[in-house]
């Protein structure tokens, strides 16, 4: 609806498709995403930049709480800054690993063979950085449910890599903030993800781990 008050509106660009190729769609799409897994032994070939900047322009085209795209991505390629983000990020993780970490969060992590090293940081050819804005320019222009909003953008960002052909891992050194001032971000962002992009190295393992079934994370309420 338009008229005297109402914000501008322009028709939905939307493609429709009959139920067939829908189905047909929707299966295409859980075979290719059933397919990504979390890689943590990368090729240092390097990839087009554009792709990764048509892989974050897809991210940033999520929706977002009032419009407000409360995100940044930090691309960073550039050896040194990958060297000293893998330094700092191995400190804070050997530190948890050895320390801080619960004996039943390391419990959880065993089938995953992770430890304090994080080789991958440097040898991945990219690292997409994810801040998350806690409001604007100024803190009197707010953002609304950022964590949703970033958390969606993520979700569009690595499935976007994964249609690319680039694998990735999502990984979240615990705490993160030294990559606010490695990467010289304002007080107003908070680092979200740190997430290393490239190829597996040949040979690439990853963990033999399964989902859930579809029974025990769907519940239809409904008719048959
Ligand atoms: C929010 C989040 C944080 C994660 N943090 C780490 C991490 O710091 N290090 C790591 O090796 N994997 C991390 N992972 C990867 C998970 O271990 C992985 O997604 C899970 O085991 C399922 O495996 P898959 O991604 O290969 O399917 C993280 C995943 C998520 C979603």
């Amino acid at each position: 609806m338009t008229g005297p008050g109402q914000p501008p509106m322009k028709p939905l660009e939307f493609v429709a498709y009959a139920p067939p190729e829908m189905a047909a769609r929707a299966r295409e799409f859980l075979a290719e995403i059933r397919r990504r897994r979390s890689v943590r032994q990368f090729s240092p070939r390097p990839i087009p930049r554009q792709v990764l900047e048509d892989c974050i322009a897809a991210a940033a085209s999520a929706p977002s709480g009032a419009n407000k795209q409360p995100w940044t991505f930090v691309l960073v390629t550039d050896p040194e800054l990958k060297q000293r983000i893998r330094v700092a990020a191995e400190k804070e993780e050997r530190s948890f690993y050895h320390g801080r970490a619960p004996k039943r969060w390391l419990t959880d992590l065993k089938p995953f063979g992770t430890d304090w090293r994080k080789p991958f940081l440097e040898t991945a050819p990219a690292l997409i950085v994810v801040f998350a804005q806690k409001h604007g320019e100024t803190a009197a222009q707010q953002h609304y449910y950022v964590n949703e909003s970033v958390g969606i953008a993520v979700g569009f960002l690595l499935a976007a890599l994964h249609h690319a052909g680039l694998a990735t891992l999502t990984h979240t050194p615990n705490p993160m903030s030294f990559l606010r001032y490695v990467l010289d971000r304002p007080a107003s962002e908070r680092a979200y993800m740190l997430i290393p992009v490239g190829l597996p190295a040949d040979g690439c393992q990853v963990p033999d781990i399964s989902r859930k079934s579809p029974e025990d994370v769907l519940v239809h309420r409904g008719p048959r």
